[in-house]
């Protein structure tokens, strides 16, 4: 079976994203082995100049070099993730930063940076409160994404979005997180 990694960046219990990404995963549990990441359980350091020093010397912690691992070796990645501040959680940058290590999610020749991992695809999902579509200039989540698996060789990414959640009625949310569902279960049919 082929593998998955889940990174659930989800900070509240009752998350809507959440709700979204569950079933699709049900989903793809069918095909894929997943290996899940709920950033609200772990606990990890901010990269500061201590952490950078170590990393020039090699010596990285053994639990981001085991996250780097996984993620470097796995074939799909799903980030579920609510809109936060115009883009995602820090969680989530925090963790992502903690993983992107030189040699094992990318390398460089003597000109640029590329990729080494194997995913080929990766699906975010996400919700936002105000009523910003994926690729408005307001919605920092996803250039950062494609950035990133740019540099770390990941790619096409996927996107299922909701939006103006805080702006209509809980009948209205119920309908848009059915909705999103659907989307992405239609979606990783063939995924
Ligand atoms: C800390 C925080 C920051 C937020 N920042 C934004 C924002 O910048 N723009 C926006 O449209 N909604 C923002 N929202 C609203 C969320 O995007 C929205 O409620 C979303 O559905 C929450 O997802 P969740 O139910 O999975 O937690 C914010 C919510 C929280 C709690």
């Amino acid at each position: 079976m082929k593998s998955l990694v889940y990174i659930d960046a989800c900070m509240r219990k009752e998350s809507r994203t959440r709700r979204i990404a569950e079933p699709i995963i049900s989903k793809l549990s069918e095909r894929y082995t997943i290996t899940k990441f709920v950033l609200n359980e772990l606990s990890f350091e901010i990269i500061k100049e201590d952490l950078i020093q170590q990393r020039m010397y090699g010596n990285y912690d053994p639990q981001s070099l085991s996250w780097a691992k996984t993620i470097r070796d796995t074939d799909r990645i799903v980030i579920a993730a609510p809109f936060w501040d115009m883009s995602y959680p820090s969680a989530l940058k925090n963790f992502l930063e903690l993983c992107s290590i030189f040699n094992v999610t990318f390398k460089s020749d003597d000109t640029t940076c590329y990729g080494n991992c194997k995913a080929e695809k990766l699906l975010y999902i996400t919700t936002r409160g105000m009523d910003i579509s994926t690729g408005d200039p307001l919605e920092q989540a996803t250039p950062y994404l494609k950035a990133l698996s740019w540099l770390w060789g990941i790619g096409p990414m996927d996107v299922i979005a909701t939006q103006n959640m805080d702006y209509v009625s809980e009948d209205e949310v119920e309908k848009k997180v059915q909705q999103a569902i659907e989307t992405g279960l239609y979606l990783v049919e063939n995924w």
